[in-house]
């Protein structure tokens, strides 16, 4: 993917604020401190477009980032964070639920998982909500440069398993910190943006990326 140009439009709370262009969303989910806002970041080549932080939570509000003038990449708040009191974590929630169901042009969900780590039950929660609703074709194993590259095989298949992965469906895995699997995440997305959402369905063959296999 070329990037040409990206903005960010609107950090939205609330529906009335999303942007009204219809173009197509792609949306990251995940606990927070995964590595969201990271992720857009080197996606976009940008160093500090999306917000990232140390301490969790530092996403408090739904992102609409605008790329190309074609697409948008949309950063949401993580979940998952014990320190955020208990109102703040019940209206965050429902900041997150109200986008997901309330979005027509909502292409894909991706969810994001630490590779270090076996997936927590709200991401097993999450994915099987993204399942659910059709989605759920991508997910991003972050945080790769974490682990040693004997140990990736292990992990991949740990995540897949917790997560019940369909073995049609992706796992990416990306390290923000080395700009690693950058140009998988694009090609899987620009796979998308050409299909109709169908559960179940996912033409694309692609392996898990040339750093599976140790390349
Ligand atoms: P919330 O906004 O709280 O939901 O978090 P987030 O998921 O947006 O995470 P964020 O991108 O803010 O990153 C959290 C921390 O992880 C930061 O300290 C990042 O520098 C670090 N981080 C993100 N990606 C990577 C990576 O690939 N490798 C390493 N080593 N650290 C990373
Ligand atoms: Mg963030």
């Amino acid at each position: 993917m070329k990037i040409k140009s990206a903005e960010i439009i609107i950090s939205a709370v609330s529906p009335k604020q999303y942007p009204q262009d219809n173009l197509q969303e792609f949306a990251l989910v995940g606990r927070s401190n995964v590595g969201k806002s990271s992720t857009i970041n080197t996606l976009l080549n940008r160093k500090s477009l999306a917000r990232v932080s140390q301490s969790p939570g530092k996403t408090r509000t739904i992102n609409f980032y605008l790329i190309n003038k074609e697409f948008y990449l949309v950063d949401l708040p993580g979940y998952g964070y014990a320190k955020v009191s208990k109102d703040d974590r019940a209206a965050w929630g429902k900041i997150i639920e109200t986008y997901l169901t309330s979005r027509p042009n909502l292409k894909e969900v991706i969810l994001l998982v630490d590779v270090r780590h076996e997936p927590t039950a709200d991401d097993v929660l999450m994915y099987d909500w993204i399942k659910h609703f059709g989605f759920g074709r991508i997910v991003i194993a972050t945080k790769l440069d974490k682990i040693n590259r004997s140990q990736y095989q292990k992990h991949f298949k740990m995540i897949r398993e917790k997560l019940k992965m369909a073995p049609e469906d992706q796992l990416l895995p990306i390290s923000s910190l080395k700009k690693l699997g950058m140009e998988a995440i694009w090609d899987k997305m620009d796979d998308v943006m050409q299909q109709e959402r169908v559960t179940g369905v996912n033409a694309s063959t692609k392996e898990e990326s040339t750093i599976n296999e140790g390349k």
